[in-house]
């Protein structure tokens, strides 16, 4: 973990957030390459979800939360974690973290009884300060979801089985952040919500377990490290029937990288008016404030039901600690030195290739660079870097740092003889002469696959 983070700042993958003021416990700042590998990350998820299947729509709905919904979804009653105090130096634990009952502080035995402390951060709306003028951030990117069921379902008229996808951030005010971005209080959830027929709910839900799987191993994902956790009733979250966990070897431990769990009719049947006559099958709450009827029609019987759903939930901070874990690796070469790669997927790798002229003050190299560069960008496939600091050895050595899958050098022989690149394979560290005619199938074949 030490290594990584110290890479991930040392090259610009993430920072502490407000470094600059001694940081703010739990939040982190996505730098230069973070930012493309996380969205490199998302957009994986996003393709698998969304543009490969037909049976998904997406949604982006807003941070600040309506109290009343997460009332009715069970957070304001229920989302807590047991809170112990110690007495002896006034630190904070969560008590399901602690080993024994000592504080890992002072070593103290003095600690107060757990007592229920709720996640959810608020923050008040419009200028008044008042009680009432409060709105939840909220703590799962789900409930959005389910509130705008009918809005998603009238707009688009789909059929069951159907999901709604979504990617966007959550806050929840953990007790003990730790363990560099892996519990932190701002983090990313990518989260389909995929709405059966009752009854068929428990089918679907090894099918995403298995999907989400395959998903993983195609970020890079070694299947070694990662192992299911079937949630045993007493630890299940209160809207779940059943959930497993996608547990990943990080490198502080075997933890959740993801949670797929089956809701039931919960959430939609929580949010609805008169459920009385609509056969809803989780415990819920009569529901005065809601103006919406979230369930669907069968166009043959005309009955109304209340969809179940498998959701799938992710976290993208997680999952760039997992896909960075997995890439990095450090090498000893035939000579006796050490080279460290970040051996990302091509897809997740924060830059797809780097155009390093060999003589940075010549103006044809760096004319036909910078060309050359600008052409491989069009392709669409990700950043392209141009990148004039002089010395090749070094360049390739930093790239392959970054993850970089592949660096095209313009030289001499480019410009006065042949037209062609050398092109350095991160992974082989091959070199090869290509002409400049042939670069972008040859790069898009690479990096696209
Ligand atoms: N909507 C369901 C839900 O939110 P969860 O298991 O509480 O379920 C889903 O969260 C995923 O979100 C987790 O598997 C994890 O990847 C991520 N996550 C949850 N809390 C987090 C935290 N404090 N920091 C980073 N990621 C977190």
């Amino acid at each position: 973990m030490d290594e990584l983070v110290a890479l991930a700042k040392r090259r610009g993958f993430i920072f502490q957030s407000s470094d600059i003021y001694g940081g703010l416990q739990g939040v982190y700042d996505y730098g230069p390459l973070g930012v493309e590998l996380k969205n490199n990350l998302k957009a994986a998820w996003w393709r698998a979800m969304v543009y490969e299947r037909d049976d998904v729509e997406g949604l982006d709905a807003a941070i600040l939360t309506n109290p009343l919904t997460l009332r009715y979804s069970g957070h304001e009653a229920t989302f807590t974690d047991p809170l112990v105090d110690c007495r002896q130096c006034k630190s904070r634990w969560r008590a399901d973290h602690l080993e024994k009952p000592q504080c890992p502080s002072c070593g103290s035995t003095d600690l107060t009884d757990p007592r229920p402390f709720n996640l959810m951060f608020k923050t008040q709306v419009g200028p008044v300060e008042d009680s009432a003028n409060f709105a939840y951030l909220r703590p799962e990117t789900a409930q959005a979801i389910f509130t705008n069921f009918k809005n998603v379902a009238d707009s688009t008229s789909p059929k069951l089985p159907f999901g709604i996808a979504q990617i966007g951030k959550a806050f929840r005010n953990e007790i003990t952040p730790r363990n560099f971005i892996f519990r932190v209080r701002e983090f990313e959830q990518m989260e389909l919500e995929f709405f059966v027929e009752p009854g068929e709910d428990e089918t679907w839900h090894d099918t995403w377990v298995a999907e989400r799987l395959k998903w993983w191993g195609e970020q890079g994902v070694n299947e070694n490290n990662l192992e299911l956790y079937h949630v045993p009733a007493d630890e299940l979250a209160h809207y779940s029937k059943a959930t497993v966990d996608v547990m990943y070897r990080f490198p502080h431990g075997l933890e959740e990288l993801e949670g797929i769990a089956n809701r039931t009719d919960f959430d939609l049947g929580s949010h609805t008016k008169n459920q009385a006559d609509l056969n809803i099958s989780a415990r819920v709450e009569p529901n005065a404030d809601s103006n919406a009827r979230l369930a669907l029609q069968n166009t043959e019987s005309k009955e109304w039901r209340v969809p179940y759903v498998i959701e799938p939930s992710a976290g993208v901070d997680r999952g760039v600690l997992a896909v960075m874990n997995e890439a990095y690796n450090v090498e000893t070469l035939e000579n006796g030195s050490e080279r460290t790669v970040m051996s990302f997927k091509p897809h997740l790798s924060p830059i797809k290739v780097a155009v390093l002229p060999l003589k940075r003050n010549h103006e044809g190299i760096v004319d036909k660079a910078r060309g050359i560069k600008q052409d491989l960008q069009k392709l669409g496939l990700g950043r392209i870097l141009y990148e004039d600091t002089g010395n090749i050895g070094k360049g390739y050595r930093r790239h392959d740092e970054v993850g970089t899958p592949l660096c095209v050098t313009v030289d001499f022989q480019t410009i006065e003889e042949d037209d062609t690149v050398t092109v350095r394979d991160r992974d082989s560290m091959d070199q090869t002469r290509i002409a400049v005619a042939d670069l972008a199938d040859y790069v898009k074949e690479q990096i696209a696959g």
